[in-house]
């Protein structure tokens, strides 16, 4: 096999691989979870809300040596490898993009919202993710051109997502939001941060141009925000700061599921008229550390639901403050 020419049986075979890894590593996760609630070794990043365990190293460290084995050709882009120093340069060649703890502080806090986020970035896009929550026992997949699923335990055949038929949304004022607080707690962030969240969430009666959404979640995994996106639980997601591994599975998932990914409010005008998988700037996006994804919309008689998540995309950009991640 040239590196460069997976066949669509290498892409299922790549599939099940993955969804077995994260199983796996699911695994070691929960074994983490027990000990960290014991011991509580839980070290810093790049400040006290940053944090990191043994455990995100060793999730890493087992994902990566099976991947080598099965997939010696492939690259690799993993968080904790990452954060020691290494900078791998993403080229044509197949390479998985790796959170091996997505949610470390509700995995520090015994917060079941935690996952592992497998990506796979081909020819410079993202075509294959796999997000697993080993303590709902709850996966998300996609393929590129496949389609997105969920496995849960309460039904054990994969569901297609999104989970019920789409359905409008008409303006920001009805949509249930997911953001995140993130690491970065400076004043300069925070006041941007919080004066957007005023903005989305106030009433519009009282305070200039705010939308009044039916309201804002934190559920502090990224990953799994795309995941509710796919599934049709949140409407919007939005945040500055985070990584390639943190979005990438969920990329794939989200698109597959029709929803609308994008980046900055500059690249989504700049690309506003493409549709997401044409996108030349997979790069920009991908590391763009700025990212937003609406769900599937359905079409109404008076406007396409591709044209009402550009439309509510835009409305959003209008509403929110950014800052440069750091
Ligand atoms: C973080 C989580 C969090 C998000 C951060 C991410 P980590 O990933 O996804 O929800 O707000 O931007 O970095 O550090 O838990 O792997």
């Amino acid at each position: 096999m040239a590196v460069c020419d997976l066949t669509p049986q290498d892409f299922s075979k790549l599939l099940e691989f993955t969804k077995d890894l994260a199983r796996s590593a699911g695994e070691l996760i929960r074994r983490g979870s027990t000990a960290i609630l014991q011991e509580g070794n839980v070290d810093e990043k790049k400040n006290s809300v940053d944090l990191v365990t043994e455990w995100d190293v060793k999730v890493e460290e087992l994902v990566r040596s099976e991947i080598a084995k099965s997939w010696p050709d492939f690259s690799f882009i993993g968080e904790e490898s990452y954060s020691a120093g290494e900078r791998p340069p993403l080229t044509e060649k197949p390479t998985f993009c790796v959170d091996p703890i997505d949610g470390t502080t509700n995995f520090v806090h015994g917060f079941p919202f935690v996952c592992i986020s497998l990506g796979l970035i081909y020819k410079k896009q993202p075509v294959m993710g796999v997000i697993y929550n080993p303590f709902l026992d709850q996966m998300y997949y996609g393929l590129k051109g496949q389609g997105a699923f969920v496995v849960l335990p309460s039904s054990p055949q994969p569901i297609p997502l999104p989970l019920a038929k789409p359905r409008p949304l008409l303006s920001l004022s009805q949509a249930l939001l997911g953001v995140e607080w993130g690491s970065d707690r400076s004043a300069s962030v925070m006041t941007r941060k919080s004066a957007s969240f005023v903005r989305l969430a106030g009433d519009g009666k009282e305070i200039k141009d705010a939308k009044m959404a039916h309201s804002i979640r934190s559920m502090g995994s990224a990953a799994l925000n795309y995941g509710c996106v796919a599934q049709g639980s949140l409407d919007i997601y939005w945040e500055i700061g985070c990584w390639p591994w943190d979005v990438c599975a969920g990329i794939v998932i989200a698109q597959e599921a029709g929803c609308y990914v994008t980046g900055s409010r500059e690249f989504f005008l700049s690309h506003r008229d493409e549709d997401p998988p044409q996108f030349k700037d997979w790069d920009e996006l991908i590391w763009g550390r700025k990212y937003i994804v609406i769900r599937a919309i359905a079409d109404t008689p008076t406007e396409k639901g591709r044209d009402a998540q550009r439309r509510i995309v835009g409305d959003f950009y209008n509403s929110v403050e950014e800052w440069d991640a750091i």
